[in-house]
């Protein structure tokens, strides 16, 4: 018998850039429906550095929430850690509450101009995460190589980090290739995030036809192989790889235009996607972990406690939303939440 309804616990979503101003208030209502809470990227215009920033960002998100009646839903705050960032700004910000430090290699996407380029120049601060339990958020691509190969040259730099802080927890984020899955697998301490686009698209689905700017992020979609690999470990309840979408809105404008920006809109059909994803590797049984669970379970989270509902029926996604287009705008999905 088909399935028409589909409960579970409400998810975290463990990657999102909500932005600030006038995008944040456009963009939070969606990630706010449909999750409980959302670990929120610090490469903000202006950045999230210092440890009075995510307070200061953490506000901000909190008035349109309040504006947007979401009462049920937290954000995760994070700080950008970069060569200037020493030591008693990681003690400083694990005292206010700041779950984990991101590290984005120099250039290697939307503003990462102020990235690491030495990772030798930071190894005080990955101490004192270690020490503060706070945990490291690798973007993991190397700068100024091939890009298809960037997250696989990467690598080396996570096993090096790792080897020498063991305890340090770190999520290798928006993993895209076999090669990573491996590496996660095989390492201790070691977990990351699958995004819902990374899931379905293949480099054929952004260059192969026509360009399809919105289907264009960082790390750019790989091979079938490498697609596979993801569904696979996403689909397989291995407790280390758990969701964050890396919804990454821009305008319309800054996508289709030369120097288009990465990042893809994909907080409006998350959700179903997943579902729709799941129910089609038939794996659905193996949702509510990918989803609600591990992650929580690898930032030392309560679970939550809400619960979302989807039913089966078709909607076609929206050409845009005020301003910003959705991944797989104007096409069919099979799922929508109640
Ligand atoms: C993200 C953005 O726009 O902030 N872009 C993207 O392509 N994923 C940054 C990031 O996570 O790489
Ligand atoms: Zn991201």
């Amino acid at each position: 018998m088909e399935l028409k309804e589909f409960s579970m616990r409400i998810g975290d979503d463990f990657h999102c850039h909500l932005r600030r101003g006038d995008m944040l208030g456009k963009v939070l209502p969606f990630t706010a429906s449909m999750f409980g809470r959302a670990v929120v990227m610090p490469n903000t215009e202006p950045p999230i550095l210092d440890r009075f920033d995510p307070h200061l960002y953490y506000k901000e998100i909190h008035q349109y929430k309040r504006n947007q009646s979401y009462s049920g839903f937290s954000p995760i705050m994070t700080i950008q850690i970069n060569e200037s960032t020493s030591p008693s700004m990681i003690e400083g910000a694990s005292l206010e509450g700041v779950a984990a430090g991101k590290v984005y290699p120099i250039g290697v996407t939307t503003n990462s101009a102020n990235g690491v380029r030495d990772f030798g120049k930071i190894s005080e601060v990955f101490k004192r995460m270690q020490e503060t339990g706070m945990l490291l958020l690798l973007h993991g691509e190397k700068p100024d190589t091939f890009c298809l190969h960037r997250e696989k040259e990467f690598l080396n730099t996570l096993l090096k980090i790792n080897k020498e802080f063991p305890e340090l927890k770190i999520v290798l984020e928006h993993i895209t290739t076999r090669v990573a899955v491996w590496a996660v697998k095989e390492l201790k301490n070691v977990a990351a995030t699958i995004t819902a686009h990374h899931l379905l698209l293949t480099l054929d689905d952004v260059v192969g036809d026509l360009l399809s700017p919105h289907n264009f992020c960082k790390p750019i979609a790989k091979s079938p192989k490498d697609r596979l690999a993801l569904l696979e470990v996403a689909t397989s309840g291995n407790p280390k790889f758990f969701f964050g979408s890396d919804s990454a809105p821009h305008l319309k404008e800054r996508k289709e235009c030369s120097s288009g920006c990465a990042g893809i809109f994909s907080a409006p059909v998350a959700v179903p996607l997943l579902v729709e994803i799941f129910e089609k590797a038939d794996r659905l049984d193996k949702l509510e972990n990918f989803v609600s669970t591990f992650g929580a379970v690898f930032y030392d989270l309560p679970l939550n406690k809400d619960k979302i509902t989807l039913v089966k029926k078709d909607w076609i996604v929206p050409e845009s939303y005020d301003g910003i287009v959705p991944f797989l705008s104007g096409k069919k999905l099979s799922w929508q939440v109640k």
